[in-house]
């Protein structure tokens, strides 16, 4: 069972995951980095302090790292690196905005996670998700599969919780799917979705999941507006976790993520949106859905809209 996994950034996102990892207890460390003095080791020592009222035996880490790269000893050995490094947006602001200044601060951690930890599984938060995704691969030179990001996992999960919501049904009652990018071309698939079983078009009109499909693409949005400072950080917490779990147990889980798609639904080299297979190794492999007509047209536009973007990042 791999022993070590490294979030990097210790603001909301990222104490958040390393509390939910250390409170997992499969671990032996988690070490919890940032680049603001002391913040790493102080909620790393609070959280260490919950392990009696938890009942955890996970050893919380902190440590300060420069922009020289000092302090990343820290991270060496790590299996598997979540990075949540970079800043979250204010109300009016897309994701987008963020993509100039998130990109040096995640190609800046991506170098140094390379050299001190070159056979760790990566899991990308900073947004915009799918561009510093791909970021990542190509500042670690890591293979596609051992760089992930986390988007579906949590789109998904807000998806289901506003079905669940709306038909007044337990939340395990309710499977949904959302695919495509983190961002305006976010892919919802109805087709997927079910409550006990039922398909969700046999149980809604659909102008009502066209509502819950719309507030789903706007969800990040939705917490931001009403938070006025930051973004949403438990639920995106939960969903980057569970990724790390999948990743240390080896569960081959099939998980909606933001992974290296090249040929499936005859899209070619590009990091969006898909259900894939995880485990040790990052992604075993994509696993393709039946998708209707114009689902699969809606995953092509996002494919072109992420692509444009990519490229850009790599000057960046
Ligand atoms: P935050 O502002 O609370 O925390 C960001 C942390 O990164 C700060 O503690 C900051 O000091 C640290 N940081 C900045 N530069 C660094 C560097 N070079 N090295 C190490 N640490 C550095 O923001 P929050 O809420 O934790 O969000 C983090 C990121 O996650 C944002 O980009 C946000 O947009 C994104 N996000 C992504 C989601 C997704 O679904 N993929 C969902 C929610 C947020
Ligand atoms: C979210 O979806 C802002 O990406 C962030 O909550």
């Amino acid at each position: 069972m791999p022993g070590k996994v490294t979030v990097v950034g210790a603001g909301f996102y990222g104490s958040t995951t390393a509390m939910r990892l250390a409170e997992y207890d499969i671990f032996d460390e988690v070490v919890l980095t940032d680049i603001v003095e002391g913040k790493a080791e102080g909620l790393a020592l609070d959280m260490n302090q919950s392990r009696p009222v938890e009942g955890f035996e996970t050893k919380v880490v902190g440590q300060t790292t420069g922009l020289d790269g000092s302090g990343y000893e820290a991270i060496a050995g790590s299996d598997i690196v979540v990075i949540t490094a970079g800043l979250p947006r204010k109300p009016g602001m897309s994701r987008m905005d963020l993509i100039e200044t998130n990109a040096k601060i995640v190609r800046q951690v991506a170098e140094n996670v390379a050299k001190h930890a070159p056979n760790a599984v990566v899991i990308v938060v900073s947004n915009p998700l799918d561009e510093m995704t791909a970021l990542t691969q190509i500042a670690t030179g890591f293979p596609h599969n051992r760089v992930i990001g986390q988007a579906g996992m949590l789109d998904t999960a807000r998806f289901s919780h506003f079905v669940a919501e709306r038909l007044g049904k337990p939340i395990a009652s309710v499977q949904t799917l959302t695919l495509g990018s983190h961002g305006d071309t976010m892919v919802p698939v109805p087709s997927r979705c079910t409550v006990d079983g039922q398909p969700l078009a046999d149980l809604m009109p659909s102008a009502e999941i066209e509502e819950l499909v719309v507030r789903t693409r706007n969800g990040g949005a939705e917490v931001v507006a009403l938070l006025k400072t930051g973004s949403a950080y438990y639920a995106p917490s939960a969903a980057a976790a569970r990724m790390a779990k999948a990743v240390a147990e080896d569960s081959g889980d099939v998980m909606p993520v933001c992974a290296w798609v090249d040929g499936e639904y005859g899209i070619e080299g590009v990091y969006l949106g898909v259900e894939a297979e995880i485990g040790r190794e990052g992604v075993r492999k994509v696993v393709e859905t039946d998708l209707t007509e114009s689902e699969l047209e809606g995953l092509k536009e996002a494919a072109e809209a992420v692509r444009a973007k990519q490229a850009d990042v790599q000057d960046l």
